[in-house]
């Protein structure tokens, strides 16, 4: 049976807008935070601290931190590569830090300039640092499912960095498809093959809808078990080191599926469309949530 409760991780903020071209000012990113936290979502994805130099659209973290209205309860999320963003992350008053790394090679040199095993040693620190400061610590694996510069990934190494960041002391691991290429068996064999290494209540599902197959893909990790799932409002997105990467699946959809399976989510969904209207406006384009824009025309 399916699970009765859902958490969605509201990652638009960071993951949707990472990749935008234009540049888009701190109100604007404030008030998309804003809005997500009153739809009533637990985690927001806020900020990422990464060099400017490689991820110029998120150098107003600081700023977008300083400035969002919390919510009590709420968890705000930054991602942080190294001490410098976790220092970075912990002066900003983040609830959470993430460390992002890769299930292959050639992603990680791409990403974050090192291989895995690099990766897992700048992790260390920061995961010390989370722990002594009582922030909590979220593990993040790209390109579980497939890797746009080497292929196939294989489960083992997918494991293995599961293992590595369960070491580490990680509270939550997301499982992501970087480049949306998995289906739905494919999904429930990595997130079983992930499941066994590290409880199956604290991993979550990120899947980037590149190939259409997001909403299969939850659909088929629900059967297995899993209750976490990252989405965007409007479906923004893309991994700016991920070659022809789109977005995130949408909240809209997701919430459209969950609420008709009778999972509860706690996110009203008609405020999450308002939220997608108003970024869409803001980037000028119509938003790629399709439950989004049938619900915003009625
Ligand atoms: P590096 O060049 O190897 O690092 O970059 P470095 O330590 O040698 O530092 C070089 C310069 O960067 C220095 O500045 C540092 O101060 C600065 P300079 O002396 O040249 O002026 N620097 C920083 N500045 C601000 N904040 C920091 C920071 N660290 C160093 N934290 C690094 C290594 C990881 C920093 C770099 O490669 C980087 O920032 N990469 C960005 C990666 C990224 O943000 N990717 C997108 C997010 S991940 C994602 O989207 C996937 C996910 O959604 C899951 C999925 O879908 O797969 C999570
Ligand atoms: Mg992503």
């Amino acid at each position: 049976s399916l699970p009765k409760k859902v958490k969605i991780v509201e990652v638009g903020p960071r993951d949707g807008l990472q990749n935008e071209k234009e540049t888009i000012s701190a109100e604007v990113k404030i008030e998309l935070v804003d809005r997500l936290s009153r739809a009533g979502f637990s985690n927001v994805e806020a900020a990422s601290f990464v060099s400017p130099k490689w991820v110029p659209q998120m150098a107003t973290s600081t700023e977008v931190m300083a400035r969002i209205t919390r919510l009590p309860g709420t968890i705000y999320s930054a991602l942080t590569p190294n001490m410098q963003g976790f220092e970075a992350a912990l002066a900003a008053k983040a609830d959470e830090v993430v460390i992002f790394g890769s299930a292959s090679e050639a992603f990680s040199q791409k990403n974050i300039n090192c291989s895995i095993a690099e990766s897992i040693a700048r992790f260390e620190p920061v995961a010390k640092a989370a722990k002594a400061n009582g922030l909590r610590l979220r593990g993040s694996i790209s390109t579980a499912f497939g890797c746009p510069y080497q292929g196939e990934v294989p489960l083992t190494a997918v494991a293995d960095v599961v293992r590595r960041m369960r070491d580490l002391g990680c509270d939550e691991i997301d499982i992501a498809d970087t480049i949306g290429v998995s289906t739905a068996r494919k999904t429930q064999e990595v997130m079983l093959a992930a499941s066994r290494e590290f409880p199956l209540q604290q991993l979550s599902g990120h899947f980037h809808d590149t190939y259409g197959q997001a909403l299969a893909n939850i659909y088929a990790s629900l059967e297995v078990g899993v209750q976490i799932f990252h989405s965007s409002v409007s479906g923004l997105g893309g991994c700016p080191y991920a070659k022809g990467a789109t977005g995130n699946v949408a909240t809209e959809d997701v919430l459209y599926l969950l609420h008709g399976l009778g999972i509860e989510t706690g996110i009203d969904l008609d405020q999450v469309v308002d939220a997608g209207q108003f970024i869409s406006q803001q980037l000028g384009r119509k938003g790629s949530s399709r439950a989004g824009n049938a619900i915003a025309a009625k």
